[in-house]
């Protein structure tokens, strides 16, 4: 019988790489804390309309990429593919229109998007992620881009580009759709497939295709910052007005447009040159319409989303710090094996204090055993032996220098929490 190995495009997060994300996840909820957001859990999967209606049907993720199936009881039923349509279904759902506006939340967790898989980009992957919701006001938009580069500078990273644009709303979408249409018209054949298809259904989106042909027809294409109604204008300049108060170095990028429907206004991504092709490490944008467009009374609202995957593969190749990998503090050694209940007692001594600690299951020789106890780590081993149990002693041997005393039985875990080399 073959062996079964993970789907393709997801990944173990071995414990190499997960004390990694638990650094990323602190700062992450430490920088929450310090902007005002409360965490909140979410399902993984939701009705499947909440994502058809508040993400879009013509957009690639509904399209294409979700991964739909029916339950027991014939409901249609998804793996979200991101979270806000979920933020939002449950704000409206928890009445949460009825508190201090806006609403300001954060969630971390696992999307699903059938993509075609590359390097940053997986078919399971952890989105950070964070919404402000109840309020109109530009400097809430300002306070998420802020935010997002609040986290990235906390983790270290540098080498960052924030690029901002407005997409408009529906009173001006459709003059900046119309004046697109009318100027891509005369060149439609010579655009891709996909966006020759995207002509009618979401021509905005042919604004930011890759191909190197459409990119060269789109070039001088109307913007819609050119398109924008007097509302949306001035809210664009408060927020690049916030940008600048705040000393936010952002660029504006006239053909950014996001993948998503949902958005109105501001959209905004964070860009790291050390990615490659999928060089997005941060996305977001306002979505004044996205609780209309799912059965809600009309509540705007502002966030982001970052890939956890990409924020630590670029700390990677930036060369930041991920804090101290958390190892053990003391190997339990035991030299012989009618007294290993003695070292058993002791381990869990030290555990109870708070002491992170470990011993052999494997039956190795008293020198494996502190060959295994310097591999794994550990700053001390607590060797139990005959004299050690008959003068209630331990002998701790600081695996570093190489020194060793002997400790009272009672005064192990103190003499380990005051060494200074307490790793955890
Ligand atoms: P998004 O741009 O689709 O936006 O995703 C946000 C971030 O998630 C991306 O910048 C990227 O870092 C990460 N990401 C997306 N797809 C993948 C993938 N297949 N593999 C690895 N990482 C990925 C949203 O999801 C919006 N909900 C963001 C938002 C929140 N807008 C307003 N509020």
């Amino acid at each position: 019988m073959s062996s079964i190995s993970a789907p393709r495009g997801v990944r173990d997060i071995l414990p190499d790489e997960s004390w990694k994300w638990e650094h990323v996840l602190d700062v992450t909820a430490r920088t929450a804390k310090d902007f005002g957001y409360r965490e909140i859990h979410l399902p993984v999967f939701e009705h499947t309309e909440l994502f058809s209606r508040g993400v879009g049907e013509t957009t690639d993720v509904v399209e294409k990429e979700m991964y739909t199936f029916e339950d027991r009881a014939g409901r249609s039923l998804t793996l979200r593919p991101e979270l806000s349509a979920s933020m939002v279904r449950s704000y409206l759902e928890n009445r949460m229109d009825k508190l201090h506006q806006p609403v300001k939340l954060w969630s971390a967790g696992p999307m699903f998007r059938y993509e075609r898989p590359q390097k940053g980009r997986y078919r399971q992957f952890w989105q950070i992620d964070f919404e402000a919701m109840g309020s109109q006001d530009p400097y809430v938009d300002v306070e998420t881009i802020a935010l997002s580069l609040e986290i990235f500078k906390r983790l270290g990273l540098s080498r960052l580009e924030v690029v901002v644009n407005s997409v408009g709303c529906p009173v001006c979408r459709p003059v900046h759709r119309e004046a697109l249409q009318d100027f891509l018209r005369p060149r439609l054949n010579d655009l891709c497939e996909t966006c020759q298809t995207r002509f009618d259904r979401n021509p905005l989106r042919i604004l930011d295709c890759k191909n190197p042909a459409c990119r060269e027809i789109t070039d001088g294409a109307p913007d819609t910052i050119s398109c924008l109604c007097d509302e949306c204008s001035s809210h664009f300049s408060e927020v690049r007005k916030g940008l600048d108060t705040i000393g936010a170095a952002v660029s504006i990028d006239k053909r950014l447009v996001r993948g998503l429907d949902y958005y109105t206004k501001t959209a905004y991504e964070v860009l790291s040159g050390d990615l490659g092709a999928q060089n997005a490490v941060c996305g977001g944008g306002r979505y004044d319409n996205l609780a209309e467009s799912i059965g809600g009374p009309h509540t705007p609202g502002v966030g982001f989303a970052a890939g956890v995957e990409r924020i630590v593969l670029t700390m990677e190749q930036q060369g930041c710090s991920f804090g101290r990998q958390p190892l053990l503090d003391a190997f339990v050694v035991c030299s012989e094996e009618g007294i290993r209940d003695e070292a058993f007692k002791l381990l869990y001594e030290l555990r109870s204090a708070g002491i992170a600690a470990d011993i052999d299951y494997s039956g190795r020789s008293f020198k494996a055993q502190f060959k295994f106890a310097g591999g794994s780590g550990a700053s001390f081993a607590c060797v139990v032996g005959p004299e050690e149990v008959s003068s209630g002693s331990v002998t701790v041997k600081d695996l570093q220098s190489g020194e060793q005393r002997q400790v009272a039985r009672g005064d192990v875990a103190s003499a380990i929490m005051t060494s200074g080399h307490k790793n955890g």
